[in-house]
């Protein structure tokens, strides 16, 4: 099984309790989102990475007429998605989704096209949206992890084998068009998150699935060199604690 997929289905459990930062972005597109569809619609609205149902928690009660598509390829994920007869979740690739093209109104995704092949994921996006239909994306992009990726730098390390590589907003942007959906807002956010020790830091990394990378990496640190790293990253320890960035793209998008 591809390791991004099982280190999702072995957060499942876990996520919700520690993805406060998810839940954050997750909270803003939403709320985002609400703005901008009326609250008569009656459409199909798409969730792709839909997690554990976070963002269809926020809009299935403002859609009472809405039909919602929960995609996820982690199926533990899908397993916690809440009960609802008009939301049907899929077991699927968000690359590659099993739904008729032109089915869908409003497409929305809550950090999960980091993970993903932007290009083919925003192809993909364009295939299932009608015309006119909507996209609501927030994704991460370039200088999340900022702080890690000074800290192997600091050890010798090359942060693009450590860590997620996330693709710029220049490439995303790119990939809308390409896809033929024309971009209406794109605005970044930096979040940073505050932590009491470098092993609390990390759990806020694995405990929502986000420690196995897409990319080839090379072994594991070993003793020497991680307390290398603790002691890099101890020189940006604030009175809040350890910092941890995430760069944050949201984007609002219209199919052509
Ligand atoms: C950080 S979680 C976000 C979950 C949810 N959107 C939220 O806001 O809470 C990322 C989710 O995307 C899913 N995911 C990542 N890549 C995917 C892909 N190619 N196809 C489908 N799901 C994917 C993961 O399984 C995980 O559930």
């Amino acid at each position: 099984m591809n390791p991004v997929r099982q280190s999702f289905n072995r957060a499942a459990s876990s996520y919700d309790a520690v993805g406060d930062l998810q839940h954050q972005v997750a909270t803003s597109l939403t709320a985002f989102i609400k703005t901008k569809l009326s609250a008569n619609f009656d459409g199909h609205l798409l969730d792709a990475g839909c997690g554990t149902g976070y963002c269809l928690g926020q809009l299935v009660p403002s859609y009472p007429a809405a039909k919602f598509i929960a995609v996820d390829f982690a199926e533990r994920m899908l397993q916690q998605l809440p009960a609802d007869p008009r939301a049907l979740g899929i077991n699927a690739n968000l690359e590659n989704l099993p739904v008729c093209t032109g089915k869908i109104n409003t497409y929305l995704s809550s950090l999960a096209w980091q993970w993903c092949d932007a290009t083919r994921a925003a192809k993909e996006a364009a295939r299932v949206l009608k015309p006119q239909g909507e996209l609501f994306v927030a994704t991460l992009v370039t200088g999340t992890f900022q702080e890690l990726a000074h800290g192997l730098q600091v050890c010798g390390l090359n942060p693009d084998q450590h860590l997620l590589r996330c693709t710029s907003r220049a490439q995303i942007q790119s990939a809308l068009e390409a896809a033929d959906i024309e971009v209406l807002t794109l605005s970044s956010t930096r979040i940073t998150t505050w932590h009491a020790d470098f092993s609390a830091l990390r759990h806020s990394i694995r405990g929502v699935g986000a420690n196995h990378l897409p990319q080839q990496t090379t072994p594991a640190l070993n003793r020497q060199t991680r307390m290398q790293l603790i002691e890099a990253y101890e020189g940006l320890r604030t009175a809040r604690g350890l910092p941890l960035s995430y760069e944050v793209l949201t984007i609002h998008a219209r199919k052509r």
